[in-house]
């Protein structure tokens, strides 16, 4: 019987078609095209003449650090995210300490987060001088669980940071028992902007929101930039006197140890640009989730060694920043290698956990062991993902993923 939903019955016929490419590939020498694992000028061509105009009109304007063009993207920000006060900084990892100051997090802090990180979390907690305290992840949604990370609380413990890993986003609701005991939760939105769950949109979700707009990122700008959400105007007047060396209204007259965090007028002006055209790249980073999710299933060697294949279908509201595969041990090297020489762009996010890497020396217990975040490690990677991306793109990268699968599958005498 041919049933099932129109969605299904595409999926089938993409899978299909790609069986068959597969075995013609399969019989003659394949050409090398070079696929980057992100094209920042193809994926932002079609608003390329807007970029251009705003760019040339904050040249134009004599104002380019903070002023009226900050102002309005931080509105804009604001009105997109609930009406919650937004204060834009210079990046994403300012934006953590930032919020982290907002919520008066210091010394004999303690702040839960997971090791399975980009270094920038668990950074900014040593840098307001709080301990960081980490949870392993799931193996799963590759973060920690919210009982896991509610099993973890201390009497010392003031937040907890939840990574939205990748472009997925974390629920936060499952974290209310934590904030009634006055436990702030912040999100490291870094890798999710637009990610929803329901009505909410990730930075809204907790007590504060962290946001970078570093290029690769889903909102990617010219440069370094950022942004902190916070729950209350009082908290957002503090954090823009932080941002701008603890000034207030009073010139050259400062309150705080503040830092120089300040957004630029052009990373702002372009990011306003894009920011209207962002769930349109969301969507298209969806479909080519889908895309990938497809052609991997529609192969028998992958479905034997790729054991986490991002289904945009059972990922509501997940706006992959990344599309990170988890594949059996000791295939993951064999694949990223294939990749590499097939010039194909790949990342490793990533190769060491932070409680393994030198900085966190003397502030978490060494002998703690977070196997999970260990196996991960060693077992995932991520492949081109851009708006900009073509099909034709996709079906090379898992083309030469097959190849890679034969050659493991040869050597391991399974072939
Ligand atoms: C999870 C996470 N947090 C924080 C940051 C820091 O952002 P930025 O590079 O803008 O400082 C990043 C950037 O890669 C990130 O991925």
């Amino acid at each position: 019987m041919s049933g099932g939903c129109g969605l299904c019955r595409g999926r089938r016929t993409a899978r299909n078609r790609f069986q068959r490419l597969i075995e013609q590939r399969f019989r003659r020498k394949p050409r090398v095209v070079s696929i980057p694992l992100f094209d920042p000028k193809r994926a932002h061509a079609p608003l390329q003449k807007a970029l251009e105009e705003a760019a040339v009109s904050v040249l134009r304007s004599g104002r380019y650090i903070l002023g009226p063009e900050v102002e309005a993207f931080e509105q804009s920000l604001s009105d997109r995210l609930e009406g919650r006060p937004v204060v834009g900084v210079s990046s994403g990892t300012d934006a953590l300490v930032l919020a982290l100051r907002a919520l008066e997090i210091g010394p004999g802090d303690e702040v839960l987060t997971t090791p399975y990180t980009f270094v920038a979390t668990v950074d900014a907690i040593l840098r307001v001088g709080a301990t960081p305290r980490f949870v392993d992840i799931d193996p799963t949604t590759l973060m920690p669980t919210a009982e896991a990370l509610t099993a973890a609380t201390s009497a010392a413990t003031r937040a907890v940071i939840i990574v939205h890993l990748f472009g997925a986003a974390f629920d936060c609701s499952e974290l209310e028992e934590l904030r009634s005991r006055g436990i702030a939760v912040l999100e490291d939105a870094a890798q999710a902007f637009g990610a929803r769950l329901g009505d909410r949109e990730v930075g809204t979700m907790g007590d504060v929101g962290a946001f970078s707009f570093f290029p690769t990122k889903n909102l990617g700008g010219y440069g370094d930039g950022g942004a902190v959400v916070l729950d209350s105007q009082e908290r957002a007047d503090y954090v823009r006197a932080l941002r701008a060396h603890g000034r207030g209204a009073r010139s050259y007259y400062s309150s705080h140890i503040g830092y120089n965090a300040r957004l630029d007028a052009m990373q702002a002006a372009l990011l306003r640009v894009k920011l209207a055209h962002v769930d349109a790249a969301n969507s298209t980073r969806r479909d080519l989730a889908g895309n990938y999710h497809a052609l991997i299933q529609a192969d028998e060697r992958l479905r034997e060694l790729v054991v986490l294949t991002p289904d945009p279908e059972s990922l509501p509201g997940h706006v992959f920043h990344q599309y990170v595969l988890r594949v059996k041990p000791g295939f993951r090297d064999v694949a990223v290698a294939h990749l590499k020489e097939s010039k194909i762009g790949v990342g490793i996010y990533y190769p060491t956990g932070v409680h393994q890497q030198p900085l966190v020396k003397g502030h978490v217990d060494a002998e703690l062991q977070f196997p999970e975040t260990e196996a991960a490690c060693l077992s995932t990677f991520a492949i081109p993902m851009f708006p900009g991306l073509t099909g034709k793109e996709q079906e090379e990268v898992i083309f030469r993923l097959c190849e890679a699968a034969e050659q493991y599958m040869r050597a391991s005498g399974q072939g």
